[in-house]
């Protein structure tokens, strides 16, 4: 079911008005907004407690590159067509062009830059490097988030289904029997 527009503010209005209410969108627009409109947002990411100021319109990929300065998301296309923006909020893989900032108050956000252990890279990160997964590695960053949790669906086995599983992930270099390779390669070690 979707949400229209007038619905949305509608619901927004009732939060202001202290109406109870449970999605996660309404509970942060619920977040202390002071006189110029900006919301406090604290969340975690890659494991650090931050807080942000920021205006309700700025979404989660902005507010990790512009303001945290976490640039290993990419901006691709903006708009939820190429997965180059691909982060992990709540163990979820999300495109973080299309989720506002003001929706993760309160929950944990894992970026390319997090999910090494110290100086040993993650096991889908070691097998992009040795199975060539990549060309000019714009959308990288993206396809790894996709994989590490590709990697975890066990109901994804065969390649045309991991190939179903990143298909939200485009690569313009056309890497794609190297990302198969490498994703492969985890899944059967
Ligand atoms: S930048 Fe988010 S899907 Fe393309
Ligand atoms: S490696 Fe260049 S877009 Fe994928």
């Amino acid at each position: 079911m979707t949400t229209s527009r007038r619905q949305f503010f509608g619901r927004a209005a009732a939060v202001s008005a202290g109406v109870a209410l449970t999605s996660p969108l309404e509970e942060a627009v619920a977040a202390p907004e002071n006189d110029s409109g900006v919301v406090e947002v604290a969340f975690k990411v890659n494991g650090e407690r931050r807080k942000l100021g920021v205006d309700p319109r700025v979404t989660l990929l902005d507010a990790l590159r512009e303001r945290l300065q976490l640039t290993g998301t990419k901006k691709g296309c903006d708009r939820g067509q190429c997965g180059a923006c691909t982060v992990h909020v709540d163990d979820r893989r999300v495109l973080s062009c299309l989720t506002l900032a003001v929706t993760v108050q309160g929950k944990e956000v894992t970026t390319i830059e997090g999910i090494a252990d110290g100086g040993e890279l993650h096991s889908v990160q070691r097998a992009f490097i040795e199975n060539d997964g990549f060309q000019c590695g714009f959308c990288t960053s993206g396809q790894i988030m996709s994989a590490v949790k590709v990697v975890e669906e066990r109901e994804v086995r065969t390649d045309d289904q991991i190939r179903e599983a990143m298909s939200g992930n485009i690569c313009r270099c056309g890497a794609y029997p190297n990302i198969l390779a490498a994703i492969k390669q985890v899944k059967e070690s």
